[in-house]
């Protein structure tokens, strides 16, 4: 990757995030007029659910949106991350449960059980770290290439899995599924 395409990246995924929120009523927006000559409540349910086109979203960077006032990180792998996150023994782990919506609960906080189904390259989770609630910095950061909480020192892995720092859990996995190549639905 050259300098430019570098500097590129990094950039893009700052626009992304101050603009999250914009982001996110641009991508509900197209529902929402339907929703409203439906159902006079269409201001709470276009809430509680958003569209996120995806189809920008290139290998190896990260879309934030805000979602019920809340960072969500939707992230499209590298293959190296997938093998990195494959690689873990769940049984090492702080965490060992998949803390994923989409689950039952007490599943093993594999790989599988992180990612999107059948999409592994894609990872969508909650931007809040476990610990406290800040932020967690993404592109490949912390000790473990995955996402590192500056607030009191808290590493994720590149499945959003805690494995070193005073966060009690992983990332949570948000309730979210494809509804088609290149949209992903919130809630
Ligand atoms: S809030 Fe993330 S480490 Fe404390």
């Amino acid at each position: 990757m050259s300098h430019a395409e570098d500097h590129e990246g990094t950039r893009r995924d700052f626009l992304y995030y101050a603009t999250a929120g914009a982001g996110a009523v641009a991508a509900g927006a197209a529902v929402w007029p339907l929703v409203n000559q439906m159902n006079p409540s269409a201001d709470v349910q276009a809430l509680s659910s958003i569209l996120v086109d995806v189809s920008g979203v290139e290998t190896g960077t990260q879309l934030t949106v805000k979602f019920l006032g809340k960072p969500v990180f939707i992230r499209r792998r590298t293959e190296e991350e997938i093998a990195a996150a494959k690689q873990v023994d769940v049984s090492t782990l702080p965490d060992p449960n998949a803390e994923n919506a989409n689950l039952g609960p007490d599943k093993p906080a594999t790989d599988e059980n992180r990612a999107m189904p059948g999409k592994e390259e894609w990872l969508v989770m909650m931007g809040v770290c476990t610990h406290l609630g800040c932020v967690p910095l993404g592109n490949a950061s912390g000790d473990f290439g995955g996402w590192f909480c500056p607030c009191h020192g808290s590493h994720y892995d590149t499945a959003g899995r805690i494995r070193k720092g005073p966060a009690p859990r992983n990332l949570p996995v948000p309730v979210v599924k494809f509804t088609d190549d290149n949209t992903i639905q919130l809630g």
